[in-house]
């Protein structure tokens, strides 16, 4: 900064406040030594100056960015602007479309931005405060335990996800997460590796099963734990990780949860041994904390071999399965080729999960979910790829969002939406789950081609010819 630039400033500076951090002589040096060009500062200006690329995909091929960011003349969509996300190229994104907008003057945090263009410069169609829907697990605190780690998204991260709440749950090899039940139904997808759970009904009948991770390519394995089922997790040798899903935003709250040895730790001993029938010396070291997370001593028997495990039980086990085998499932493929869908209900393939529907879904490149909306809040979770959503909340408000692994979002009940897939090469792979017992959604496209031609042609404008066009099943993916 030139010298009677900075005097100028102080002048300035003196008319403010006394309490104005601003005159703190430390922030004056700061800003003395600061370039009038703005620059990004700390890890910001090291990630810029080591060249670095965010992991993130962006489509190379899709509209062409203008390359000079400082210049007013700076625009991210060039040709028409039918409301494409907005590339800058590489540089970091600015809030700018056509002729709206202004750079940053001061610092933003470019790695948020970046993954997160139609914040900053999002299409036009964008409109009224629609709340945030989307939260990524990467923000949630992580609980590190001997033997593995969880994080969740619960309704105080995502306040407009009243139906579900997830988590990540991860296990190292034969860690345990230890006996328990909760009030809601526990829904888990394998999102690695191998595992065992075990479970015991209301009328005493056993179940033990393992689950399998995206092994080789194949589709993993999913479970359901209705509410107040005990049950618990083990990993085997090659450890675990767990998307879990549970009917409720505000699963976390107390009276949730509830592990076998924290009530154990919570009950007078003596109860404890009379309960058990034995003496209160054999309970002398039982945990007085629930460990929520624990290593095993033995290793169990190898993938495969869980009936060496099961506890023959005069009651005898469960005749309904809790665990679903999404490769052994056909893929509903999508007409136009788009990609392919799995579902799983109650109503259709898995009987024992009344309180949640879901479906696997997979979009080929720059592929799109069509538009549609369903009678449930949809909860998603990214699993891999990078995509685009809007949704529409009614009354002129929409709001546009992306996405990266690791994601989850919410839409809720009744709001439409879509989901494209931004890569040009990559797939995008991603859960829908609903707090129901049965998957259901409604096409636009379909309602449009199915009612009379004349009453869609003139409220849209169009010929007839072109609504008699439309597709009348529904397409569900959009190549
Ligand atoms: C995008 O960036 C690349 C490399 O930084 C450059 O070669 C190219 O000209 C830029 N494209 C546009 C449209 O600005
Ligand atoms: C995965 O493939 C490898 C190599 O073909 C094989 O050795 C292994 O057993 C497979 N794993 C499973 C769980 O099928
Ligand atoms: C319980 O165990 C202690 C110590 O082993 C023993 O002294 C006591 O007699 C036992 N009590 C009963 C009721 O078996
Ligand atoms: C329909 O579109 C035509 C142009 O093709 C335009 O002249 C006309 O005003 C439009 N009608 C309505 C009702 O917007």
């Amino acid at each position: 900064m030139h010298p009677h630039i900075l005097a100028s400033l102080i002048v300035a500076l003196a008319g403010l406040s006394a309490a104005s951090p601003l005159l703190d002589p430390q922030v004056m040096e700061f800003m003395a030594s600061r370039d009038t060009a703005v620059t990004p500062i700390g890890p910001l200006a090291h990630r810029a100056a080591s060249g670095h690329k965010p992991r993130h995909l962006r489509p190379e091929e899709f509209v062409p960015a203008m390359s000079k960011r400082d210049s007013a003349s700076v625009n991210s969509i060039t040709g028409a602007d039918v409301g494409q996300i907005a590339d800058f190229n590489g540089s970091d994104p600015e809030p700018i479309r056509g002729a709206n907008g202004a750079t940053f003057l001061s610092n933003s945090n470019h790695e948020i931005d970046e993954l997160n263009v139609d914040n900053v410069a999002g299409p036009t169609t964008d409109q009224g405060t629609v709340p945030n829907l989307k939260w990524s697990m990467s923000l949630s605190h992580t609980r590190l335990l001997k033997g593995g780690w969880v994080r969740e998204q619960t309704i105080t991260d995502l306040p407009p996800s009243q139906d579900l709440a997830g988590a990540e749950l991860r296990l190292a090899p034969n860690a345990y997460r230890e006996l328990h039940w909760h009030r809601v139904a526990e829904w888990g997808y394998i999102l690695g590796g191998t595992g065992r759970i075990a479970v015991v009904d209301q009328n005493g009948k056993n179940y033990i099963s393992d689950i399998k991770g995206p092994i080789n390519g194949s589709d993993p394995d999913l479970y359901y734990f209705p509410p107040g089922t005990p049950h618990s997790i083990q990993a085997l040798d090659d450890g675990l990780e767990i998307l879990l899903i549970f009917t409720d935003g505000n699963f976390d709250a107390l009276g949730t949860t509830f592990m076998l040895s924290d009530w154990l730790a919570r009950t007078p001993l003596e109860i404890v041994a009379q309960n058990f029938g034995v003496n209160t010396s054999v309970l002398a070291n039982i945990p007085q904390k629930d460990p929520y997370i624990l290593p095993s001593t033995t290793p169990p028997p190898q993938l495969g071999d869980a009936s060496q495990q099961a506890v023959s039980d005069p009651q005898g086990t469960s005749d309904i399965p809790y665990v679903f085998h999404i490769s052994q499932q056909e893929k509903q493929v999508a007409p136009g080729g788009g990609g392919w869908v799995k579902i799983q209900d109650s109503k259709t393939n898995f009987p024992i999960s009344t309180m949640l529907a879901s479906a696997l879904v997979y979009i080929e490149p720059n592929g799109m979910r069509e538009l549609h909306w369903h009678i449930n809040d949809e909860w998603l979770y990214i699993i891999s790829g990078t995509g685009r959503a809007t949704a529409f909340a009614g009354s002129s408000s929409s709001r546009t969002f992306d996405f990266v692994p690791g994601d989850t979002a919410v839409f809720p009940i009744s709001y439409g939406h879509y989901m494209k897939n931004l890569s040009p090469t990559e797939p995008l792979i991603f859960l829908e789950l609903f707090k129901a017992d049965q998957y259901v959604d409604f096409s636009a496209l379909q309602w449009l081609a199915l009612t009379p031609a004349q009453v869609t042609a003139d409220l849209l404008n169009i010929s007839t010819s072109v609504v008699e066009s439309f597709k009348k099943e529904k397409q569900l993916i959009i190549a």
